[in-house]
């Protein structure tokens, strides 16, 4: 029978590459999303990949959500926590809610989601846990403080839970994606865009693709023996 994953963020942007490249390599895809409807039907009727609705910052939620997806397709053995938002500004002029938005979704949705499907794993003695972090996660990013805190803290979380996944044949990996052309980073005003662009030795924004491709591997058989790491996909922007 085929594998199960669950994507976060799955409809949209990178998240929906990785959907298609999950199910291209045969696995059953759950997409999660959290707010745009139509985007997320349009999804789904242009690839046939069930679509989830809820918020991967509320812990409730994801309970209920992945009790959902395992009722209709089964017990989930990749998780792929990729749902993530941007409240950008100078720290000077940052709120304390943006700050609580950006940690909520993308830091404490890491937590609300493999809490769900890690027993599972540990029962099963195989999960697949691949988290996608930032390249602003690694080297910091200004107007950024919040988003790159919570990445940062992504891959505390990848490191310390590979640690324990790993007697029990969980894997658990982080990706770090530089500029990558989604809605997310075309948000940034242009002026900054094109200045970022100056900086990625390659001379282009990467593909969502280009990150997909990095997550089937992960989440493949043969990439058993790789737990705790990160995979820095940046066009030699930042090398740490
Ligand atoms: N380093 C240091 N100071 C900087 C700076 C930088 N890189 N950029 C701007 N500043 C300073 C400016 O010089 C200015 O200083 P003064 O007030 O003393 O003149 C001050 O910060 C304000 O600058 P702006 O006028 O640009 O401020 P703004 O409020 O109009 O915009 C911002 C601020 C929203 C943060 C804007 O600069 C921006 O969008 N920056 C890009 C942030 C970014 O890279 N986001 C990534 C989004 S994509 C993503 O997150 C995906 C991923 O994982 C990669």
């Amino acid at each position: 029978m085929a594998r199960v994953a669950v994507v976060t963020g799955g409809s949209r942007g990178i998240g929906a590459s990785i959907s298609i490249a999950l199910k291209a390599a045969g696995y059953s895809v759950a997409a999660n999303y959290a707010g745009n409807d139509e985007a997320a039907a349009a999804f789904k009727k242009e690839t046939g990949i069930p679509v989830y609705k809820w918020s991967v910052a509320d812990y409730d939620a994801c309970k209920a959500g992945i009790e959902a997806v395992e009722a209709d397709l089964g017990p989930v053995d990749v998780l792929v926590n990729n749902a993530g938002i941007t409240r950008d500004g100078m720290f000077h002029r940052m709120t304390l809610d943006m700050w609580k938005a950006v940690i909520d979704t993308n830091l404490t949705g890491l937590f609300n989601m493999t809490h769900q499907v890690w027993p599972g794993m540990r029962e099963r003695k195989f999960g697949r846990v691949i988290n996608i972090s930032s390249i602003n996660g690694q080297k910091g990013q200004a107007g950024q403080a919040n988003y790159s805190a919570a990445k940062a803290g992504d891959l505390g979380f990848t490191k310390a839970l590979a640690q324990e996944g790993a007697r029990a044949g969980i894997t658990v990996n982080a990706i770090c994606p530089g500029y990558i052309g989604t809605d997310m980073v075309m948000a940034v005003p242009e002026k900054v865009r094109e200045s970022i662009i100056a900086q990625i030795p390659v001379g282009r924004l990467g593909e969502p693709e280009e990150i997909a491709r990095c997550v089937a591997f992960l989440a493949s058989d043969e990439a058993g023996f790789i737990t705790g790491s990160t995979i820095s996909a940046n066009g030699g922007q930042s090398m740490m």
